[in-house]
C-alpha cells in the first residue's frame, strides 16, 4: 500500500538537482503531498532557483542546500537525516567532458545515502540506459531487462546515454555492496510545463519546430511523457513499498512527422516545418517496448498531444517563444 498523506507528516527527503525541469515538478509534487524538502541546487542564492522558494509549502517546509555532485560532503550533509532520496542531478548534454559527473555524482549520492542509512533512493535514470543496442532484434519488446551497448554508445558519439548507463550500473552496483534499497525510473523524452525561467535540453526537442530554426524534420521515432507524470511515477515508485527495479516510463511514441503535424494541428502560426530530412529511405517504424510494470503500480499518463500544446504555452507565457502575432515571417 502506499504511504497515506497524513504518514509522510514529518518525513523529510532530499531531492539533488532541485531547481531542474523534473525536480521542481517533483519537490513541488512532494512539497503539496506534505513532505519536507531538502533540494540540493548548485548554488542556493542563485536567482535560478527563486521558482523553488515560491512553490506552495516552500516556506514551511523546503530549504535548499548548495551542493555539487563532484563533493560528497556536501550531498553528505543535504542527505544525513533524510528519509528518502531522489537524486534527479546529472548533466543532460552530449559533451563527453560531463560524463564524469553524471558517474561519480552518481555514486556519491548512494555512498552519502548508504551512509544515512535512508530509507529507499529513487534514481531518475533513462530510457537511455535501456535501448540503445543495435543487435537487438526488430520484434524484440524493449523492457525494463534491456541494457543499452556502451560500445555502441561510445561508437555513436552519444555520451549522455554512456553516461547515463554506467552512471546506473554504478548505482545498482552500490546499492547492492552496501545495502541500499535503490529504485530506478527510465523516463522517454520529457515535456510539458516548465516551472524553472531557463530553457531545459528536452524542451528545446520541440521549440526548435516552432521558431524556425529547423527546416525539415528527421526520419526518427521518440517516446515523450509529461513531467508531471514523471514527477508523479518517482513518488509513486518511493511510496509502493513493494516496488522494485527499473521502471519505463512513457506515455506514447511518435515519429517526427507525427509530432510537426500535432504542432500544426494546434499551432499553425509558427514555421513547422512540412518535410522530411531523408527522402530516401522508409519511414521509421517505433521500436515495441512495455510500460506495464509502471502501470501495474496504478500510472496513469496524460495523453501526450495535451502534454505537447501545454509546453508550447508554457514557452510562450515564459517568454521563450514569441507569441504568433509577434512572429516575423
Ligand atoms: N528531460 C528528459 O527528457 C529526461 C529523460 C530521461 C531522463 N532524464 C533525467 O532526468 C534528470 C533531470 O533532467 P531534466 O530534464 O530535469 O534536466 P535539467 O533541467 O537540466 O536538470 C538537471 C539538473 O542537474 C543539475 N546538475 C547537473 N550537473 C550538476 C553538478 N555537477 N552538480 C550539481 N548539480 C548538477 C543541474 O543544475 P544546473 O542547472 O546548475 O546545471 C539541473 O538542476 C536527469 O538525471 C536526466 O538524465 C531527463
Amino acid at each position: 500500500m502506499p504511504i497515506s498523506t497524513s504518514a509522510v507528516s514529518g518525513h523529510t527527503v532530499c531531492v539533488t538537482g532541485a531547481g531542474g525541469f523534473i525536480a521542481s515538478w517533483l519537490v513541488k509534487l512532494l512539497l503539496q503531498k506534505g513532505y519536507t524538502v531538502r533540494g540540493t541546487v548548485r548554488n542556493a542564492d542563485d536567482q535560478k532557483n527563486a521558482h523553488l522558494k515560491e512553490l506552495e509549502g516552500a516556506k514551511e517546509r523546503l530549504s535548499l542546500f548548495s551542493a555539487d555532485l563532484l563533493d560528497f560532503d556536501s550531498l553528505k550533509a543535504a542527505i544525513t537525516g533524510c528519509d528518502g532520496v531522489f537524486h534527479t542531478a546529472s548533466p543532460v548534454t552530449d559533451d563527453p567532458e560531463k560524463v564524469e559527473q553524471a558517474i561519480i555524482g552518481t555514486k556519491n549520492v548512494m555512498a552519502a545515502a548508504a551512509e544515512a542509512k535512508v530509507r529507499r533512493v529513487v534514481f531518475t535514470s533513462s530510457i537511455g540506459t535501456v535501448y540503445m543496442n543495435p543487435n537487438r532484434s526488430p520484434d524484440a519488446v524493449v523492457d525494463e531487462s534491456c541494457w543499452s551497448d556502451l560500445e555502441f554508445c561510445k561508437n555513436t558519439k552519444n555520451w549522455y546515454c554512456y553516461a547515463k548507463t554506467i552512471a546506473e550500473q554504478t548505482a545498482w552496483e552500490v546499492a547492492k555492496e552496501q545495502g541500499v534499497d535503490l529504485v530506478v525510473v527510465n523516463p522517454m523524452l520529457v515535456l510539458g510545463p516548465l516551472l524553472q525561467a531557463g530553457v531545459n535540453a528536452s524542451v528545446v526537442h520541440i521549440m526548435k519546430y516552432l521558431t524556425g530554426s529547423a527546416k525539415t524534420y528527421v526520419n526518427a521515432v521518440q517516446g515523450y511523457v509529461d513531467v508531471k507524470d514523471v514527477a508523479k511515477a518517482h513518488v509513486l515508485v518511493y511510496e509502493t513499498p513493494s516496488a522494485s527495479g527499473r521502471y519505463i516510463c512513457v506515455e506514447s511514441m511518435l515519429h517526427r512527422g507525427e509530432l510537426v503535424e500535432i504542432l500544426t494541428k494546434f499551432f499553425p502560426e509558427y514555421p513547422i516545418p512540412t518535410k522530411c530530412s531523408d527522402e530516401v529511405n522508409p519511414k521509421k517504424k517505433p521500436y515495441k517496448y512495455t510500460v506495464e510494470k509502471l502501470k501495474s503500480l496504478g500510472m496513469e499518463f496524460t495523453p501526450i498531444k495535451q502534454c505537447i500544446y501545454e509546453t508550447v504555452k508554457s514557452l510562450q507565457e515564459k517568454g521563450h517563444l514569441p507569441l504568433p502575432s509577434q512572429f516575423q515571417h
